[in-house]
């Protein structure tokens, strides 16, 4: 199976305009030209719609933003781990602040995914819940603390501490899985500051996609990631 290339950024699209349809196209190719000037490791999750269209045009890993449970068959409406593969995704996010789904729901996505070979970036809001999840062996945990989300106030330098004992708190439960962080992060300095407390990456969104110039905001993300 192929996993995601660490220290790495991921820049999750939401569902902005600015990264929606076209513009998802346009986005990942700024996010793939400055990973690539730097030798950054990078990852774009646009929405489902968008995934094929941008895996298909752009060279960059596509992670989906969601996957339910379910098997091939009789579930109208749900989005399998196998349909977001067939549409070039090689991981998914999971359990997003702004998609949770319960602990076991978590283990089955985690599961499938594996059965089929799609990476699984888990979001956790807390120490607690990174903890958790650990345990369940998804290659990736991105620790979000939610009420920091969309706003510009980054996780590393207002709760420093949430990623530091996210990082124990998570190898401390399986030391193989890799932790990220995310939320607010917005400059350059904001990931230097997310890499020195341990945090193997970031994961961020509105920082770049809603930026007035998203390629002078991709390239300072970058650049934070060489001095980190
Ligand atoms: O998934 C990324 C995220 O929830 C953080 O969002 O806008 O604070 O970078 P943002």
């Amino acid at each position: 199976m192929m996993m995601l290339e660490t220290p790495i950024v991921i820049v999750n699209f939401k569902t902005y305009p600015e990264a929606t349809g076209e513009n998802a196209v346009k986005l990942a190719r700024l996010i793939l030209e400055a990973g690539k000037d730097h030798g950054v490791s990078v990852a774009v999750a646009p929405q489902l719609a968008d995934i094929y269209r941008v895996a298909c045009r752009v060279k960059i890993p596509v992670l989906a933003q969601h996957v339910d449970p379910v098997k091939p068959g009789r579930n109208t409406g749900w989005i399998t781990p196998e349909s977001v593969k067939a549409a070039g995704a090689v991981g998914t996010l999971i359990n997003h602040a702004e998609h949770k789904i319960s602990i076991d729901q978590i283990a089955s996505v985690v599961a499938r995914a594996n059965e089929i070979g799609l990476s699984t970036v888990a979001c956790a809001a807390d120490i607690e819940e990174s903890r958790e999840i650990a345990k369940l062996g998804p290659e990736m945990i991105a620790v979000e603390p939610p009420e920091l989300i969309g706003t510009g106030v980054s996780v590393s330098k207002a709760k420093p501490e949430v990623v530091t004992r996210s990082v124990g708190a998570v190898k401390e439960a399986n030391s193989k899985v890799k932790v990220v962080c995310g939320a607010g992060i917005t400059t350059g300095d904001d990931v230097a500051r997310a890499l020195e407390l341990g945090a193997e990456g970031v994961l961020l969104a509105s920082g770049i996609v809603c930026a007035q110039d998203q390629r002078a905001a991709i390239v300072d993300i970058i650049r934070g990631m060489l001095k980190g």
